[in-house]
């Protein structure tokens, strides 16, 4: 195979659009707190079918402001997925609560409610459930278990926009939802994160909470509560305005994209594909994922691969065995077997909204023999 191609591992969508109306605000002088960022909210709120958004800096940010809105604090515990992005535990450990992970289920790689049950106490403030990859939560069965507890389900989406359960896209559904805008997300701002909310209350918190706890009344330099700049900026909302309006060709773009990969890579032995959809779980393509066959030495594929010139990433680490989780909470192997045993399989290939097909078929082809 020839080494002189390099495959990306992702790459953001955009064309002269984009740079159009970002140069449109960049020449009206309202660069932040201006009327772009509405406008972005209600089309997103719209997009999602939530009643409310709030556009924020990231969806990190997005996280701890529920986290914040949720009154989690020290000696607190967080029921949480460790097959996921660092921020999902990271949200309330930044509010002094501790996380707890529950073990996942090993075809869709989401929240085991069985294990989110078993792993509640008394001191569960809260759980932050994750639609890894795209694909959606067991929301009714978490949001049952809140309710039972009386604690707050969040929905950490921040990689399932478009993504839709039991018929209906994530973020309508109630739990409020954060979602993420890096550039390797469907729909990109650079940096940027809008959460939904169904309450108006809740809304209105997290509007203050993420300009410095600045109240709808009071002036600028009145401050009602402890509050962060997690403000978004108007050039960011204008990008996610153009890209929001792509969504449905990115969101058709992706999955032809994905069953490209299904099709190519289907028959390989002892490799396991992203599970597919269901009657109540419709993905939504963020990044493709497979799980290598179970004693495949990952980093010799890996080095192969690059060799060839295609990028990937062992997406992901269990988030209890990274070094400063294992240090302060003492968190080792075994905690949860089947988010470890998972997460030492799997590995995201090149995938975004542009991908050729004939680098997908270079990708799979490089994949199959380094697999022999
Ligand atoms: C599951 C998950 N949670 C949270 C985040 C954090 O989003 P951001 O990078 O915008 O802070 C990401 C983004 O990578 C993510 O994939």
């Amino acid at each position: 195979m020839s080494t002189t191609r390099t495959i990306p591992l992702s790459s953001p969508w955009l064309d002269e659009r984009e740079e159009e109306v970002v140069l449109e605000v960049l020449r009206s002088g309202r660069l932040s707190l201006g009327p772009t960022i509405d406008r972005f909210e209600e089309a997103f709120a719209e997009v999602v079918g939530a009643p409310y958004a709030a556009a924020v800096s990231s969806g990190t940010a997005g996280l701890h402001l529920l986290c914040v809105a949720a009154g989690i604090g020290p000696g607190d515990e967080v029921v949480t997925s460790p097959y996921s992005f660092v921020a999902s535990a990271n949200c309330a450990i930044y509010e002094g609560a501790t996380p707890v992970f529950a073990d996942i289920d090993p075809v869709t790689l989401n929240l085991d409610p069985g294990a989110v049950e078993a792993a509640m106490s008394e001191r569960t403030k809260a759980v932050v459930a994750v639609d890894i990859y795209g694909y959606p939560c067991e929301l009714a069965e978490l949001r049952a278990l809140c309710e039972r507890h009386g604690v707050p389900l969040i929905d950490d989406a921040c990689e399932a926009l478009g993504a839709s359960y039991r018929g209906q896209r994530i973020g309508s559904h109630g739990p409020s939802a954060v979602f993420a805008f890096y550039p390797n997300k469907q729909v990109t701002t650079a940096e940027g994160g809008m959460v939904t909310t169904h309450s108006e209350e809740e809304w209105r918190l997290l509007r203050s909470l993420r300009n410095q706890g600045r109240a709808d009344s009071g002036g600028w330099l009145e401050h009602a509560r402890l509050g962060f700049n997690y403000r978004i900026d108007d050039v960011r909302a204008a990008m996610g305005i153009v890209q929001l309006e792509k969504l449905p060709e990115i969101l058709a773009r992706r999955q032809a994209a994905a069953a490209r990969y299904s099709d190519l890579l289907a028959g390989v032995p002892g490799l396991d594909l992203p599970c597919a959809d269901d009657a109540e779980h419709a993905r939504s393509w963020f990044v493709y994922v497979v799980a290598l066959p179970e004693g495949t030495d990952r980093e010799r594929v890996i080095a192969e691969l690059e060799r060839n010139g295609v990028q990937t990433a062992r997406y992901l680490p269990c988030i209890h065995l990274q070094p400063y989780l294992r240090e302060r909470y003492g968190f080792a192997e075994g905690l949860c077997p089947v988010a470890e045993a998972m997460s030492a399989r799997t590995l995201a290939l090149p995938f975004h909204t542009g991908i050729d097909e004939a680098d997908q078929a270079y990708v799979a082809d490089a994949l199959r023999t380094a697999l022999e």
